[in-house]
């Protein structure tokens, strides 16, 4: 466990929302108390799906009474072609994938220079150690617990191996980025997540399926106090 106090972050993902009324979708996130909205733009070749492009960002952040802060997922084979273009509309945090051979470094760079949060993310089968060179330039480590693409897959546990791997990487070098799952995150696993180190839930269909998101967001909160607690007492009993 991270001894530090961790911040719980809710996000809900667009992709489950009704695409034909996502400034709707955007704005039942923020009423149910999240804390970001998860935007995932997929480009049909580093993904078998498409998407959002930059201007559904920057249209939501022009949607009057919309203030979440957008956590913008490029699963995309070039990044850095659309990284500024991303920035320009609105982004808070933009989130490049490892996988793709593409300049990184001048991604993660070019965001944290524009003022927003710096992700990385990895997949389920990518191992740990090719994001390591890369740690410094991040404020966000993303691993995807479902195979990038597409929403309501199942959530794959192995990865909060990973999890606590970099949580423990985290601690030792003294980082401070945010650890983030993507894929399959409900309430029967949110304290799963929580324990093994994640500060970011990002969630689609098991957010937006419900007739109550705001009583959904709050479950999901209350899981991950009960994790902590647990944690605690277990820590005192030792
Ligand atoms: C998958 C996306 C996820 C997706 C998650 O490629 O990156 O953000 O929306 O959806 P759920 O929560 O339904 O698995
Ligand atoms: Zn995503």
């Amino acid at each position: 466990m991270n001894t530090l106090p961790r911040r719980c972050l809710i996000a809900p993902s667009l992709l489950a929302g009704n695409h034909a009324r996502l400034a709707d979708s955007a704005l039942r996130a923020q009423r149910a108390g999240a804390d970001w909205l998860h935007v995932d733009v997929m480009d049909g070749h580093f993904v078998p799906n498409l998407t959002f492009g930059p201007e559904t960002v920057a249209a939501l952040s022009r949607e009057p009474g919309f203030t979440l802060p957008m956590d913008v997922h490029l699963m995309l084979d070039n990044p850095s072609r659309h990284v500024e273009a991303f920035l320009k509309a609105g982004s808070a945090g933009i989130t490049v994938h490892v996988e793709p051979n593409d300049d990184i470094e001048g991604c993660l760079d070019k965001i944290r220079k524009a003022g927003a949060r710096s992700g990385l993310a990895l997949n389920p089968a990518t191992p740990l150690e090719a994001v390591w060179e890369w740690l410094p330039m991040c404020d966000l480590v993303l691993c995807m617990t479902v195979n990038p693409g597409f929403g309501g897959q199942a959530f794959q546990p192995e990865v909060l191996q990973k999890v606590r791997e970099l949580d423990e990487i985290r601690r030792r070098q003294g980082m401070h980025f945010l650890i983030e799952v993507d894929g399959g995150v409900d309430e029967s696993n949110a304290a799963l997540c929580w324990d093994a180190g994640v500060d970011v839930l990002v969630a689609g269909t098991s957010l937006y399926r419900q007739h109550d998101m705001a009583a959904a967001v709050d479950r999901m909160r209350r899981s991950w106090r009960n994790a902590t607690k647990l944690a605690e007492d277990s820590r005192q009993t030792l």
